[in-house]
Order: C-alpha cells, then sequence, then structure tokens
C-alpha cells in the first residue's frame, strides 16, 4: 500500500515500486482507486478499464498488470460471482440500486474497492490445466496499491473490520474477517510518501500513528522530491555555515570571492549577477537547513527512509524506470522479491 498526503507522489512511487518488483522477475498488481487515472497518466498509455490490462512484460517473466478499480463494476462482478446475477445486474442498474450503493451507501464504496483488489490477491491460476485448486500458483506475486491520501487510510483499511461488524457469521461476516486478515498480517506494508515540508511530514507522522494503532504493518518512509544532497555535488556544510552566520562581512566576502572567480570561466561578474547567486545559494541552504529539521523528525519513527530526487524533466515512463531502479538500490523490492521466488508454493499472504 502507498499512502501519502495528497499531491506528494503517492502514484509516481507506486508505479514505480511496480516496476522494480516486476523487474526482478515477479507478476504484480498495480491497482489505483480513487478514479483518477493516475496509472495510465505515468506509464503514458490509454486509460485503463475496471478490468486487469497488462501494462509492461519483460522476457524473463516479471510483468506489471494495471487495474483501476471502479466500485460500480466490482459490485456487479460480485454479483456476478457469488449469485450469478448476470441480467439481474443489469436490472439493479436500471433501478439505480447500483449507484445507492456505489455513492450514496456509505462506506460500501471502499468495501467494493478493497474486496476487488482483496480477490485478486487470492485468485490462483493454472495455466496448463485450465481449472485451479489450492494448490495452484497465485495470480499475482505481488500487489502494489496506489492507496487513498494519508487522510482517509485509516478509515479505508478498517472497511474489513466494519464489514464483519455488520454480521456475527455467514459469508460477509467470512470476507470481512479474510480482509482485516490480510490488512493485519506482515504480507501487507504501508509506505508512506512524503515531501520534506511541514504538512506532509504532519500527516506522515499522524498515519503512522494511526496505522501503528490499527495493527499494521508499516513499510517504508519514502521522502520524495528530496533536495538534499548528499554527495560531493554540492558543499552544504560550507554552504549552510555560510547562510547561517548571514553576517555583512561573509556576504562581502562571498560576493568578493565570485567576483574575482567568475572571470575564470568566461562570465562577467556584474553586481547584479553576483548578488542573485549569492541570494540563491543562500535560499538553498536555508531551504536545506528546515529540510534536515524535517528528515530529522521523519527518523523519530524508525521505519526505514527511502529517497526520491526531484527528476526535472517529470514524471515519463523512462523516470519511473529510474525511480525504480533507486528503490530497488534502497532495498524497497527486495522483500517482496524473496515472496515471488516461493510463487506457486501456496503460502499465506
Ligand atoms: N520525483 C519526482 N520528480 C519530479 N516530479 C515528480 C516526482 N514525483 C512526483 N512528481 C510529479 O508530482 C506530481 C504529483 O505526483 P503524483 O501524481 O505521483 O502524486 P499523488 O500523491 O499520487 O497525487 P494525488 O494525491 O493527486 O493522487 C505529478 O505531476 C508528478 O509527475
Ligand atoms: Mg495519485
Amino acid at each position: 500500500m502507498v499512502t501519502g498526503k495528497g499531491g506528494t507522489g503517492k502514484t509516481t512511487v507506486a508505479a514505480a515500486l511496480a516496476l522494480a518488483l516486476a523487474g526482478r522477475g515477479a507478476r504484480v498488481l498495480l491497482a489505483e482507486v480513487e478514479d483518477r487515472q493516475g496509472i495510465s497518466q505515468a506509464f503514458d498509455v490509454p486509460p485503463l478499464p475496471p478490468t486487469e490490462v497488462p501494462i509492461v512484460s519483460y522476457d524473463h517473466g516479471g510483468q506489471v498488470v494495471g487495474l483501476a478499480v471502479d466500485a460500480k463494476a466490482a459490485l456487479l462482478e460480485y454479483l456476478q460471482l457469488f449469485y450469478r446475477l448476470g441480467r439481474a445486474g443489469g436490472v439493479l442498474e436500471r433501478f439505480g440500486a447500483i449507484d445507492f450503493a456505489t455513492t450514496i451507501a456509505p462506506g460500501v464504496r471502499d468495501v467494493l474497492l478493497i474486496g476487488r483488489v482483496y480477490e485478486a490477491s487470492r485468485r490462483r491460476v493454472d495455466a496448463k490445466h485450465h481449472r485451479h485448486s489450492d494448490t495452484s500458483p497465485l495470480a499475482y506475486d505481488a500487489i502494489v496499491l496506489d492507496a487513498p491520501p494519508t487522510g482517509r487510510i485509516g478509515r479505508f483499511l478498517t472497511v474489513g473490520s466494519e464489514v464483519a461488524g455488520l454480521a456475527r457469521m455467514g459469508p460477509i461476516r467470512a470476507q470481512g474477517d479474510s480482509v482485516n486478515e490480510l490488512l493485519t498480517s506482515p504480507a501487507t506494508r504501508i509506505h508512506v510518501v512524503t515531501l520534506l515540508e511541514e504538512m506532509p511530514v504532519q500527516e506522515t507522522i499522524d498515519a503512522v500513528a494511526e496505522l501503528r494503532g490499527l495493527g499494521m504493518a508499516m513499510g517504508a518512509i519514502v521522502v520524495n522530491q528530496a533536495r538534499l544532497a548528499d554527495g560531493e555535488d554540492f558543499p552544504n556544510a560550507s554552504a549552510r555555515a555560510w547562510a547561517g552566520a548571514g553576517a555583512v562581512a561573509d556576504l562581502t566576502d562571498w560576493v568578493d570571492t565570485l567576483t574575482a572567480d567568475l572571470p575564470t570561466v568566461g562570465i562577467e561578474p556584474k553586481p547584479a549577477l553576483v548578488t542573485g547567486l549569492v541570494e540563491q545559494v543562500r535560499d538553498h541552504a536555508a531551504r536545506e537547513d528546515l529540510e534536515r529539521t524535517h528528515l530529522d523528525a521523519l527518523q523519530q519513527l524508525e521505519l526505514p527512509i527511502v529517497s526520491v530526487p526531484a527528476l526535472l524533466d517529470g514524471i515519463d515512463p523512462d523516470a519511473l524506470r529510474e525511480i525504480a531502479g533507486l528503490l530497488t538500490d534502497q532495498g524497497m523490492a527486495g522483500r517482496m522479491t524473496a515472496r515471488a521466488t516461493g510463487r506457486g508454493t501456496g503460502g499465506s499472504r
């Protein structure tokens, strides 16, 4: 599950994580539940129907299958599957019952959305024998869910217990219990995407507390669009010291240094240019200090922190592959791969 404050990069990170897992040979379902068509936009493919569509396939068998889960389609499928209501589904639709269930009845929509993903997580396939049993391989090695934002994630993930609470026994109770069991099992990990800014960091901290309270297993904190340079490329320490000092004497020093140095690389040290550069370095350093404070706060959560830089050309399939590589390098695709090798053994997920 990938959550985070709105606009922080949930869809981007979920798509890249799916690619990272598929790159290591897993059959991955990448699902979204927000009616946003975020996945098709990220991969630059036509809008996804409410059915599973292969998006990326590797020669070695790794695959990303996309699914834009739709509550209405999920309800009709559900009725068809459990009650064989093929035509009756159409009748219910005409009477507005489907709209009622998916948009008006509170909570039912989330139940349908998560139920659809749950169904995909249990599905078994056996291509060879065209039939399946409890020992057939699972259809997917991993499922990556581009989940609702932090503000709604707790409610979204407790739908299983709510449904279970509606009935003491019977199929509804059983379904609710199983969804809940999957969500709170260690097989489900919740990753939180954030920017190093006050609001998303605060929402991240709140969400981690809420989700831990609900018994969910947390994954990584993904710091997206990180600016903090940790290589040799930017003289962080000196720039920070300099911005922190802020004394006129230091500024004059830098103005003098730049005025002397710029001509050596063929640039005329016009005063406006020099002051502009000095201001930029100062802003950058101040911002970096602020980001460091936010990073410190995130470190208190004692979860793995994974960072993704801001990619200047925006997000396209190449950028997703680049981010997938960064996630793999930072160990984010590792756990699932271990399970992917156990594919077909019918282990619990
Ligand atoms: N690392 C990055 N570098 C550059 N641009 C990025 C990066 N991550 C995300 N973006 C861009 O930021 C915007 C928001 O990203 P994204 O859609 O993934 O966020 P989201 O959390 O899914 O948003 P929403 O809450 O609206 O669903 C998009 O335009 C995306 O292309
Ligand atoms: Mg999104």
